[in-house]
């Protein structure tokens, strides 16, 4: 039997959330869904007869530039060549549409794919760990987001980013808590945090200063009484400005992974002192 590759749709959520979950990783079916209706035309799912076994994923973020994801394939159909196939099909997607730039972070257990492809390594990522305990109330100069402050939101990440990733922060707010700081009477910073199966996720946090952008993480760990004590995860780059504050604060990495691009600007693209905490490892 041979894979066949199709579009993921709403229907295989509960598949795509089965290989998600098998391999350990912390999506729950809304970061599929937002995918999905993102990018209808650019999540695939491997079919081997009536059952899906393989997904790779897509969201693009200009015209030049995307992201690759959820490149997973069920534990008792790997070694067969499917991720390589999956990866395959994603890439002529993204030719399809002219997007000369890819970004992914890879497992160890996928780089080999990424390098046979041409992906090249940019920046180590560490996911770093906040125990529930550890989180305690936090009252910083941060405040709730308006909606009067989505342009300078805006602004910003596509100042720092050099992307234009207004349609998937806008829907990403919607399921996300999301906290914003000012200085002299404009946005400086933005993070957004939301809910995961594990843990819950901070991401993406962006700021002009490196004390906004601590301000930020603080803030949206901080949970009051009411509330549980779940672990909070963010992804960092390895070299952060925050990395020494991280270890101080005893926020551990619990996983490493390595930031790869493919295409022209390699060393230009999402890998910006400026970024805090990733929006996650499938969305750059
Ligand atoms: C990464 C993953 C998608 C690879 O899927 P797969 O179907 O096993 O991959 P392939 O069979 O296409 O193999 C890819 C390469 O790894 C090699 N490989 C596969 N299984 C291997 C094994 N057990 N030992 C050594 N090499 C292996 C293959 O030889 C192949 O190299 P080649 O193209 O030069 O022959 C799969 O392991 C997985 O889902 N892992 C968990 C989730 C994950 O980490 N995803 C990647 C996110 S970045």
């Amino acid at each position: 039997m041979m894979l066949e590759i199709a579009k993921l749709t709403a229907r295989d959520l509960p598949a795509a959330m089965h290989l998600s979950t098998q391999a350990g990783w912390n999506q729950i079916e809304a970061d599929w869904a937002r995918l999905i209706d993102l990018e209808p035309d650019h999540c695939l799912a491997g079919w081997m007869g009536c059952r899906i076994v393989a997904t790779a994923t897509l969201i693009r973020y200009s015209s030049r530039m995307g992201w690759v994801g959820m490149v997973l394939v069920d534990t008792e159909y790997r070694g067969r060549g499917f991720g390589g196939q999956m990866m395959d099909a994603v890439l002529e997607l993204a030719d399809q549409s002219n997007v000369a730039v890819l970004g992914l972070d890879a497992t160890d257990a996928g780089r080999p794919l990424y390098v046979k492809r041409g992906f090249v390594d940019i920046a180590g990522i560490n996911r770093r760990v906040i125990a529930g305990e550890d989180r305690t109330d936090f009252t910083g100069c941060d405040i709730a987001l308006r909606e009067q402050n989505w342009a300078g939101l805006l602004a910003l990440d596509r100042e720092v980013l050099r992307v234009d990733r207004s349609a998937f922060l806008k829907r990403l707010a919607g399921e996300s808590v999301v906290r914003v700081i000012h200085g002299n009477e404009r946005l400086i910073g933005f993070g957004f945090r939301r809910h995961g199966r594990l843990a819950d996720q901070i991401g993406p946090v962006v700021a002009e200063s490196v004390d906004a952008g601590r301000m930020l993480i603080q803030s949206l760990a901080s949970r009051q009484e009411s509330e549980p004590a779940r672990n909070v995860l963010l992804d960092t780059f390895r070299d952060s400005a925050l990395s020494e504050w991280f270890e101080s604060m005893k926020f551990p990495t619990i996983r490493r992974l390595m930031r790869m691009i493919r295409g022209e600007n390699c060393a230009e693209s999402m890998s910006r002192p400026n970024v805090f905490a990733a929006a996650g490892l499938e969305l750059g």
